[in-house]
């Protein structure tokens, strides 16, 4: 018996996706690789790719697939990434699933958390985000236990922009469009597991953990 180290969340905003990442990073000690977190550092730094990104992430559409691609070989070519790693946000339409492909990137796991959409609206416009360590909370789901301040490294926490109505509607209608086709890809590849996304954060997190057993 083994333990699936190479990675992806799969789901679609507010899914639960980063929640559960933190626990993975925490207990298996492989990095998160969040593509959302890379681009916004790439925006908060003012890079050629954040200025070009920004504009697609304010309106809640997927920033083009090169773009994307480069900051995620950049990233998997890093020493901590040697020996597993967990994709989040990543890959977002078939078109990217290919290119790690060709890559020669392997996943062993693909674990679907499926939530259904009213629910997701609810999470999405309560959540709160740690600006230091990038963990997730809720203002009524998943409070921090100090307000403001990130349990996990006492950074400040903050929320996020395309976290608005408007947007909200324009990320979900994006996931169904673009997204969840990866389900059937990975079906058919034998590597998605699909996990109920609903209920407590520590039984979903159970139900991730005998979903590595490989
Ligand atoms: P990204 O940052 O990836 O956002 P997303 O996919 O929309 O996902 P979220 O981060 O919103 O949700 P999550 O599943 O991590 O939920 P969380 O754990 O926080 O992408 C942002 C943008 O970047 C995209 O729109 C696009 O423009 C661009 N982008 C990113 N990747 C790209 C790519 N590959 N290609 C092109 N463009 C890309 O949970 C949500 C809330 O629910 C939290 O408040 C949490 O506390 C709460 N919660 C979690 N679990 C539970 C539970 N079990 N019960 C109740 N509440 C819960």
């Amino acid at each position: 018996m083994s333990i699936a180290t190479r990675l992806m969340l799969l789901g679609a905003p507010g899914a639960g996706k980063g929640t559960q990442a933190v626990r993975l990073v925490d207990e298996l000690g492989i990095p998160q690789i969040s593509t959302g977190d890379l681009l916004r550092n790439a925006v908060a730094q003012g890079t050629d790719l954040g200025k070009e990104a920004q504009t697609y992430m304010a309106a809640g559409k997927l920033v083009p697939d090169e773009l994307v691609l480069s900051l995620v070989v950049a990233r998997l070519s890093e020493p901590d990434a040697a020996n597993g790693y967990i994709l989040d946000g990543f890959p977002r339409n078939i078109s990217q699933a290919e290119a790690l492909v060709a890559r020669g990137i392997k996943l062993d796991r693909v674990l679907s958390l499926d939530v259904p959409k009213e629910e997701l609206i609810g999470r999405l416009t309560g959540r709160r985000i740690c600006r230091a360590c990038q963990a997730s909370y809720h203002l009524t789901f998943n409070p921090s236990k100090k307000e403001g301040v990130c349990d996990r490294c006492g950074g400040e926490l903050y929320q996020r922009k395309d976290d608005s109505a408007d947007v909200i509607a324009n990320r979900l209608e994006v996931y169904e469009a673009q997204t969840a086709p990866l389900l059937d890809y990975y079906e058919k590849a034998g590597i998605l597991r699909r996990i109920p996304g609903t209920g407590s954060i520590e039984g979903i997190y159970a139900a991730i953990q005998n979903a590595l057993v490989m």
